[in-house]
């Protein structure tokens, strides 16, 4: 497993493997790698010659008074979940090398990046674009893999990549939870005993929407987001952010469902904000009825 911390040398590698007709598949993360993660690694590892892992904890992601400083840093632990899983180069820039003194070139990713999340995260988008088309130059993939529980992500991302000509495959692979239904997660780590007992409360809610437009019919998306919210609030460590029932190509808020459509939601349990999200597809109801 290579190990590459400069933007030239991670270049002349990538251009050397595609002068050599090798796919590259790309697994950005900020590291604190967990099974999600790996299960990333795991499918590029399927379906390409050559894997690269970056770890950036990319500081434009972050808004002013957020957790850039506290998010979990463990490069060691990382290395070590990285190695068995035969990566072949794990790319590790700092700060400096991927913002040197005088950056000043952001993506302005524009409305996508305005809701959701980026409601209460505002330049979130804007940062995430910009750090993942530096890495498309940088490492030249064919193929970058991203989790489903970063839904708004991976559509700012498709929309980045569609406008910008990247030419790069995004590949979207299904939310890694745990027994309890919760979303693995990085920041799933800051939850105490008592808010990780009360974490799967996200999940919970995300089945009973699901549960009530495939079983019970329902097609008011106002009162189903208002039972998810119910539903939410009954835990007393929990405050719904946002409950939104969207498109999944542009993420726009529906009033009426008609399939598919994204049940997206943020929670905050105790002061540590989760994401999370299902698709509800129309196959559901056919199966059903
Ligand atoms: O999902 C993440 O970990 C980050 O947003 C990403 C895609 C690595 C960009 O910093």
């Amino acid at each position: 497993m290579q190990i590459i911390t400069a933007i030239e040398d991670m270049q002349a590698l990538s251009s050397r493997l595609l002068s050599e007709k090798k796919n590259i598949g790309l697994v950005p993360t900020m590291g604190a790698l967990h099974e999600g993660h790996l299960g990333l690694v795991r499918r590029s590892k399927d379906e390409n010659d050559f894997t690269v892992v970056s770890i950036f904890v990319n500081p434009s992601q972050f808004g002013p008074n957020e957790d850039f400083n506290e998010y979990p840093r463990d490069t060691e632990g990382d290395l070590d979940k990285l190695s068995p899983c035969k990566v072949d180069a794990v790319f590790i820039p700092g700060a400096d090398e991927m913002y040197p003194e005088g950056f000043s070139t952001s993506i302005n990713i524009g409305n996508i990046g305005t809701i959701l999340c980026g409601a209460s995260r505002p330049g979130h988008f804007n940062g995430v674009a910009t750090v993942v088309a530096k890495l498309f130059n940088i490492v030249m993939p064919g193929r970058a893999y991203f989790g489903q529980k970063d839904f708004q992500q991976t559509v700012v991302i498709g929309k980045l990549v569609r406008e910008l000509d990247f030419g790069v495959d995004i590949v979207v692979c299904p939310t890694v939870r745990g027994p309890d239904g919760l979303a693995m997660s990085s920041r799933n780590g800051y939850l105490s005993d008592e808010e990780r007992k009360a974490a799967p409360i996200l999940y919970k809610a995300l089945k009973f929407g699901e549960e009530l437009i495939v079983s019970n019919g329902i097609v008011n998306a106002v009162l189903i987001k208002e039972e998810m919210r119910k539903l939410i609030h009954t835990e007393p460590l929990a405050a719904a952010d946002y409950v939104e029932i969207v498109t999944l190509g542009r993420l726009e808020g529906v009033e009426k469902i008609e399939l598919p459509v994204a049940i997206c939601i943020a929670v905050k349990i105790g002061k540590t904000r989760l994401i999370d999200n299902i698709v509800v597809e129309k196959k559901q109801v056919e199966d059903v009825r």
